[in-house]
């Protein structure tokens, strides 16, 4: 099966997703005007943006946090180059929160000048090549793969949606000083979820209640995310995108390490070699595995 050139869209030499990618829009996303109270959550897909949107969201808006509103969660942070739902972004109320899978050289020339914040998440490749396979299976718009060998493959060649993963993270953190941009560790929010929050709230600036903040906490733990409708994207995936089965999940496991479940010992091997290549002298810490500090 190799639909890929239907499935992917190449565009200065970034794989987007084919089938939402508007080449217009990506035309101009050099001048897409950015303001001062922007927020941009960035991450390679599958390293926890819909997580990292829920936080936002609910320290932003008061109707999401105590879940008084029923706005879904895209909505409050929608994706810059996939504008799912038609929106008008130069006429959304400030502050905007958007999401993106953008590499750094894409980024709107405003956010190079430090204009915006930006939270980057980055989250270990080995749990985010086994997140990106199921999701892949799933999602009727992304290419699916026999069994992880092929899927490694692709995702080692960089031919999936968001293109390959050292470079995203290399080059978000390499241009660091070109952006006003917090890093942040998936396996680090995993473990200490409040102390994550806190870093947020920090270089955001915001002010929240000792209350507050323990419902953005809550409202952020897995369980709670999974059965909540406007948190969880199921109905967006089944009714809007399109599944290939009922029985997946956008929030399919979230825990560290559920890797060494899907890889074998020769993959494992293969992975480390190509990651110790690729990541030589990267001074950004991994996590593998939920026992590591
Ligand atoms: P798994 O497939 O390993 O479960 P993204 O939003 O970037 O596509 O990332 C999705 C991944 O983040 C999924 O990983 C999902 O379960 C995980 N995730 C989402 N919310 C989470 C939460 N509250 N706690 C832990 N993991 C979460």
């Amino acid at each position: 099966m190799d639909n890929t050139d239907v499935k992917l869209l190449k565009y200065k030499g970034y794989y987007f997703e084919g089938s939402s990618a508007d080449v217009d829009f990506l035309e101009h996303l050099d001048d897409f005007e950015i303001r001062d109270d922007d927020v941009f959550i960035i991450t390679y897909p599958k390293s926890g943006t819909i997580w990292t949107q829920q936080i936002l969201s609910s320290i932003y808006f008061e109707g999401h946090r105590n879940r008084a509103e029923t706005v879904e969660t895209i909505d409050r942070v929608p994706f810059l180059e996939y504008n799912m739902h038609k929106m008008d972004y130069l006429k959304r109320p400030s502050p905007r929160l958007f999401s993106s899978h953008i590499p750094y050289y894409l980024a709107p020339k405003d956010l190079k000048n430090k204009k915006a914040k930006i939270i980057y998440i980055y989250r270990n490749p080995k749990d985010v090549l086994t997140s990106y396979f199921h999701f892949s299976n799933y999602l009727v718009t992304l290419e699916a793969s026999d069994n992880m060998e092929q899927f490694m493959e692709r995702f080692l060649e960089g031919k999936v949606v968001g293109s390959l993963w050292f470079d995203h993270v290399r080059g978000w953190y390499e241009h660091r000083h070109d952006f006003n941009i917090l890093f942040m560790m998936y396996e680090e929010m995993n473990k200490d979820l409040r102390s994550s929050v806190l870093k947020i709230k920090h270089f955001l600036e915001k002010e929240l209640s000792e209350e507050d903040l323990d419902a953005v906490v809550n409202q952020a733990t897995f369980q709670n995310m999974k059965y909540n409708p406007q948190a969880n994207y199921d109905g967006i995936l089944k009714h809007e995108i399109g599944t290939r089965t009922n029985d997946g999940h956008f929030l399919r496991k979230g825990t560290i390490g559920d890797w060494k479940h899907h890889l074998t010992v020769d993959q494992n091997e293969r992975f480390d070699r190509i990651f110790h290549r690729k990541m030589k002298d990267f001074p950004l810490k991994f996590i593998w595995d939920t026992n590591e500090e």
